[in-house]
């Protein structure tokens, strides 16, 4: 008798769709970035970046209350360098009284409770734009890992809870998960951006920050020597196996929406949490869509969203979460 099974019985209406449904955002989904500028009383818009802000301090405070207030309970901060404070070595990374370190206690003294994860790269330090030290147009390794635990343990010391090293040098979850114990900062986490792409999709952020690399003979023009080439996904399996190896608590794949293949292999491999990062490109794409008419800004928002966690993210960092959960709501 045809047919004995109709899978649309399952899709009948709302009520029975949702009973059966396999994948549902929550609140405790989301990593919220936050952009951090010098200054007092400014929020200012990205303009690559429509309705998302870069806060000074005391704007930070505000914001991130209504964070809290929302169900939204983890920030991954971000800083803008002032370009004079700018040099090859990231030397202002370092400096314990820096913005980063003032925006962590800002953010632990609001909400002690709120997870504070910290961006650990030079490149917003960077004079060249580049997340390592230079010499003679060649991103230096060793080098810039030692700067980057230093940098990572200056952001324990000033209360972060989880730093996030984005840079892909090799080696650095290691480096700085010793360091943090010769330290003492043995409950500080360490959630490494482990398969993270060369991509395109990237701009925008470097517009909030204004971290592109410079365009200088000598200089290179993009990070593919040390960021993955997208045509690959072993590699990917290869970085996360050794970053865990290495001590990374959360491991994490970027960018997602055009990843979401490399999601899942990460997913099905790794005995860690899987945070995928929904980048300030894929951000700005539905922003410029929606503006146009073209696309439904919020259905298209949580159908991509969505789809990074049924690809098999724990954790998704996303300029869309105060977005999103106003729509759970
Ligand atoms: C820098 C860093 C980048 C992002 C996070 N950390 C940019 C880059 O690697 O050039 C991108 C995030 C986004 O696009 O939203 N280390």
């Amino acid at each position: 008798m045809f047919p004995l099974r109709r899978n649309r019985r399952l899709r009948t209406n709302e009520s029975m769709r949702s009973l059966v449904r396999e994948n549902i955002l929550t609140p405790n989904d989301f990593l919220v970035p936050l952009f951090i500028i010098e200054g007092k009383g400014i929020k200012e818009e990205i303009p690559s970046m429509p309705n998302y802000f870069r806060y000074t301090l005391d704007l930070l405070e505000k914001e991130v209350k209504e964070l809290w207030a929302m169900g939204l309970k983890s920030v991954l901060l971000f800083v803008k360098v002032p370009d004079n404070l700018k040099d090859n070595k990231g030397t202002e990374a370092l400096n314990h009284n820096g913005l980063m370190q003032r925006a962590i206690k800002v953010v632990k003294n609001a909400i002690p409770e709120m997870i504070v994860m910290t961006d650990v790269a030079l490149d917003p330090y960077s004079s060249f734009g580049h997340d390592g030290v230079i010499e003679n147009g060649i991103i230096l390794n060793d080098i810039s890992s030692s700067i980057l635990a230093e940098m990572a343990l200056s952001h324990a010391k000033a209360g972060a809870d989880f730093v996030a090293p984005s840079d892909m040098m090799d080696g650095r979850i290691l480096e700085m998960r010793e360091l943090l114990e010769e330290e003492n900062f043995t409950n500080t986490g360490i959630m490494s951006y482990s398969a993270k792409y060369a991509s395109a999709l990237y701009g925008p952020f470097r517009d909030a920050l204004d971290s592109a690399p410079v365009d200088l003979v000598n200089i290179p023009k993009d990070k593919k020597t040390y960021q993955m080439d997208y045509h690959n996904r072993e590699e990917a399996i290869r970085e996360t196996r050794m970053d865990i190896e290495e001590g990374a608590d959360i491991v994490m794949v970027k960018p997602g929406i055009v990843y979401l293949d490399i999601i899942r292999d990460i997913k099905n491999m790794s005995e860690v949490p899987v945070a995928a990062y929904q980048v300030s490109g894929e951000y700005a794409m539905i922003k410029a869509a929606a503006e146009k008419g073209w696309l439904d800004h919020d259905a298209i928002m949580l159908e991509q969203t969505t789809a990074f966690k049924r690809a098999g993210a724990d954790i998704i960092a996303s300029y869309f979460a105060k977005d999103i959960v106003r729509l759970l709501k």
